[in-house]
């Protein structure tokens, strides 16, 4: 259990933000633990808790792994034509040698399974949406970098990470200390396709 709540969950869930700018401070072994007690606290499909996760903290490998995502993700026609589509800002990032798709960050937690099931995906990210509002309301920023899922998955690096060979990697999340203050977000209004009363 998390020791204190610093936020209440409305606030949490209102200043929760991807950060992208991260201070060099470290973040703790006892911090990240709390983290993963709260993701852990998600709810499962047949209460399962189907999730494992890989921690990585060395830049180095963090850098590696960067660098591999974005010449595998500019090898994949799919990938670029849905970047080019959906968003073409994303295919010059991938492009430019000094961009980390992990922002620089000190710490990714990989929110994954060890064997696949029809909703383990839906688990997992759950789990990292807890994990991302426990850490806003520590005071930290989280982003998803659904650019690593590929090189996660790349069958070499499920081996140096364990991820067994039936399992996944399915939510990277990078977690640090915010560089500067946060800018408020804003949302489309909710379209609601129907209201049967
Ligand atoms: C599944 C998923 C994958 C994402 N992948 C990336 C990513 O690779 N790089 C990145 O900078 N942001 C990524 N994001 C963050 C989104 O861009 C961000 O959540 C969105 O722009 C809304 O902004 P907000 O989180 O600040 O509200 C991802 C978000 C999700 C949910």
């Amino acid at each position: 259990m998390l020791a204190e709540t610093k936020l209440d969950t409305m606030s949490a869930i209102y200043q929760r933000r991807a950060v992208r700018s991260y201070t060099a401070k470290k973040i703790g072994k006892e911090t990240i633990e709390k983290l993963l007690d709260a993701a852990v606290h998600a709810p499962t499909a047949v209460h399962r808790e189907p999730w494992a996760f890989v921690i990585i903290q060395n830049k180095d490998r963090l850098r590696q792994y960067s660098d591999l995502a974005k010449s595998l993700l500019l090898g994949q026609q799919e990938a670029t034509s849905f970047f080019r589509a959906a968003e073409p800002k994303a295919l010059a990032m991938l492009s430019d040698p000094n961009f980390n798709i992990f922002y620089d960050a000190g710490t990714l937690v990989v929110i994954g399974c060890k064997s696949r099931g029809p909703f383990v995906e839906a688990d997992c990210w759950l789990a990292a949406e807890n994990l991302m509002l426990a850490a806003t309301a520590e005071g930290l920023g989280t982003c998803c970098i659904g650019f690593a899922v590929n090189i996660l998955n790349a069958p070499e690096v499920k081996r140096e990470l364990g991820i067994p060979e039936g399992g996944a990697a399915v939510a990277p999340i990078i977690i640090g200390v915010p560089r500067g203050p946060i800018p408020s977000g804003t949302r489309k209004a909710p379209e609601i396709l129907s209201w049967v009363a």
